[in-house]
């Protein structure tokens, strides 16, 4: 696949183009006001914050940092909800200290959150005793109940949605801000159920062992760690509903360049990757730093133009790639994908998705993965990485705070049988706070690194 010749850029300049995964709504009019009024509301996110992360993902290219991205598969409105995402948070501030104690490195935290509203699908329609209604795409589109009226695309949702990711990451800054995600007080993070976790003994003794160094590093210099730069909290969500995306896009003049501010950094899926499609236009003009989801589909030319059509200055932090191949396949897919990417002489960071590739159905029909394979494909991962003179720079995760039953294994032993008990996933299966945090552990043990490496 050849990447169609450029054309002058902005921010609707992808509508000469194929858009995937687009929703067909019955009153253009009505989201066109939709869009209109999207346009006008003030952005969620600001240039300067989307420009401090990519600095700091210019780190974790070079192997000085690392990324923790994870959270729902979808995020509905119901989740907007303050205990919701204080566990979300929660989990994710666990699995980042855990990560930073094993791999001595600045973790850089990003959720799948605020604006995670869309989704693409397999099918347009779904069929349910002979009647055909159009899939739920996620609730920035339309609902789950399979009725007419509720599967119809409704443009004032996109305005629900924005409201509910400002509402969301207006909360997730307010507790960064005030505290709670301070190093110095791990235990705000505690989630009640975790007083009996199997693993609750070795997450407190890498809690106290990271106060026991903040203590030692304050006495020794007499000054507070810098908390800035430990704190910080990004979010992230698929670019796919382009005219969502398109309506928060702005000009900054004083930097001279575009932004999408409805996120920090936001993604191109696997299904609208297309080279002369709608999304990879739409993605290579904003100055966000982007990723792209790649799969064994994906050959070596296709790869390459991506990488040169998303960051043809080379410019570091840009480009993230997150390889989702599959325990399975990524043996042989992921050193092709690496020296397809040094023949184009650029450098991307290298992120490993463990679970869209390992997504299956159980015995009991509902959809799951299973952990070992998770973590299989993220031990491959490191290792590939590793022989090929290579750094994985982080990692993207579906998970919840919540105790759910969707993915089996573990260090409690969940298996198809227990799916039922707490399964509530509207779309792809996550790891359970237990599993998120038991799978932290398990990537910290396996990559010491022996010094704290300084970002800049
Ligand atoms: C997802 O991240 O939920 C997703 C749909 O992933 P992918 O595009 O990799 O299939
Ligand atoms: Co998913």
């Amino acid at each position: 696949m050849r990447a169609p010749e450029t054309t002058a850029w902005h921010s609707a300049s992808w509508q000469t183009r194929v858009a995937q995964q687009q929703p067909t709504y019955q009153d253009p009019q009505a989201l066109e006001r939709a869009v209109a009024h999207l346009s006008r509301l003030p952005p969620i996110v600001v240039s300067w914050e989307v420009d401090a992360l990519r600095e700091r993902l210019a780190a974790a290219q070079q192997g000085k940092a690392f990324l923790l991205q994870g959270g729902d598969c979808a995020e509905t409105f119901a989740d907007c909800d303050s205990d919701q995402i204080a566990k979300k948070l929660k989990i994710l501030l666990q699995m980042s200290i855990v990560l930073l104690h094993g791999l001595k490195k600045p973790i850089i935290r990003v959720g799948r959150m605020a604006g995670q509203y869309a989704k693409p699908r397999s099918a347009d329609n779904e069929t349910r005793d002979g009647v055909t209604l159009p899939a739920y795409r996620g609730d920035l589109v339309n609902r789950p109940e399979f009725t007419a009226e509720a599967r119809a695309a409704d443009p004032a949702l996109l305005l629900r949605g924005y409201e509910r990711a400002a509402l969301t990451f207006n909360f997730v800054r307010a507790l960064v801000d005030g505290g709670f995600a301070d190093l110095h007080h791990p235990e705000y993070w505690d989630l009640g159920f975790v007083k009996h976790a199997p693993l609750k003994d070795a997450y407190h003794r890498i809690v106290s062992s990271i106060g026991d160094a903040l203590d030692f590093f304050e006495g020794m210099s007499g000054r507070s760690v810098d908390e800035s730069r430990l704190v910080s909290f990004y979010c992230s969500h698929e670019g796919l509903h382009l005219l969502y995306e398109q309506a928060q896009t702005r000009f900054i003049p004083r930097q001279n360049r575009w932004y999408n501010l409805s996120t920090h950094y936001p993604w191109i899926g696997m299904r609208t990757a297309q080279l002369d499609g709608a999304h990879v236009e739409y993605f290579r003009g904003i100055s966000n730093p982007v990723a792209v989801k790649i799969g064994t589909a994906m050959d070596t030319n296709w790869l390459q133009s991506l990488v040169t059509t998303l960051n043809p200055q080379n410019q570091p932090g840009r480009l993230t790639l997150i390889h989702r191949f599959g325990a399975k396949d990524i043996e042989n897919a992921l050193p092709r994908a690496i020296e397809a990417v040094r023949a184009t002489g650029h450098s991307v960071l290298w992120v490993c998705d463990p679970m869209h590739g390992n997504t299956e159905t159980s015995t009991g029909g509902l959809k799951t993965r299973r952990f070992e394979n998770i973590l299989k494909e993220l031990d491959t991962a490191f290792r590939v990485h590793k022989e090929m003179g290579s750094y994985l720079g982080g990692v993207h995760i579906e998970l919840t705070g919540d105790d759910v039953t969707e993915c089996t294994g573990g260090a409690r032993g969940l298996t198809d049988a227990d799916l039922q008990r707490a399964y509530r996933s509207t779309v792809d299966p996550r790891l359970n706070h237990e599993q998120a945090l038991e799978l932290a552990m398990l990537i910290a043990e396996r990559n010491p690194s022996r010094r704290m490496e300084r970002t800049r």
